[in-house]
């Protein structure tokens, strides 16, 4: 299993993993980053075994993180890992090669986030070294 940026012809493979994990994304998204029409993300990695692709990290920069001090924080914007191939450090291979992006891009604190009941997620996280520092609720309205 090896990490790798993203490549054009990986397309399909990303679309049906980020539809996995987030069913309301757009596919024109997928065209948009690999276009070089996208604001975000700022880079996508993918975890490659023998010809598949197994799972993705989506990165970016954010200028202000929670519980963060610096205003350059690498960021987790989607973590994703196929259920057949979970349990087997491809998480983690991920999150190590997208901490080393974030170091390139001069960035000394790394960030993420995930949904207050996904449990799994912050197991995850805490194992690969993250401090949970704060949970939050979001509104809005119509206008
Ligand atoms: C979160 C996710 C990416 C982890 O991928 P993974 O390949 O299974 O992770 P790894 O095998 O590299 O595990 C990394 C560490 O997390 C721990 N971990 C992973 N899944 C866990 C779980 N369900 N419960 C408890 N710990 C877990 C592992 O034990 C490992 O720690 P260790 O090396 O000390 O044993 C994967 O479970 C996933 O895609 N989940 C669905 C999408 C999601 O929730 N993404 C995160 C929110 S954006």
């Amino acid at each position: 299993m090896n990490v790798r940026e993203l490549r054009p012809q990986d397309n399909a493979s990303w679309l049906r993993m980020r539809l996995a994990l987030w069913p309301d994304s757009e596919p024109h998204e997928v065209d948009d980053f690999l276009a070089g029409r996208a604001r975000e993300p700022l880079a996508v990695l993918v975890a490659e075994e023998g010809g598949s692709l197994l799972g993705f990290a989506e990165l970016s920069i954010r200028n202000i993180a929670e519980g963060c001090t610096t205003g350059r924080v690498g960021y987790l914007e989607g973590w994703y890992v196929e259920p057949s191939a979970r349990r087997r450090g491809i998480g983690r291979a991920l999150v190590a090669a997208a901490e080393d992006w974030a170091r390139a891009e001069g960035c000394s604190e790394f960030a993420s986030d995930t949904e207050i009941d996904n449990e799994a997620s912050a197991a995850a996280h805490a194992a690969l070294g993250f401090e949970e520092v704060e949970r939050i609720r979001c509104f809005r309205k119509v206008l």
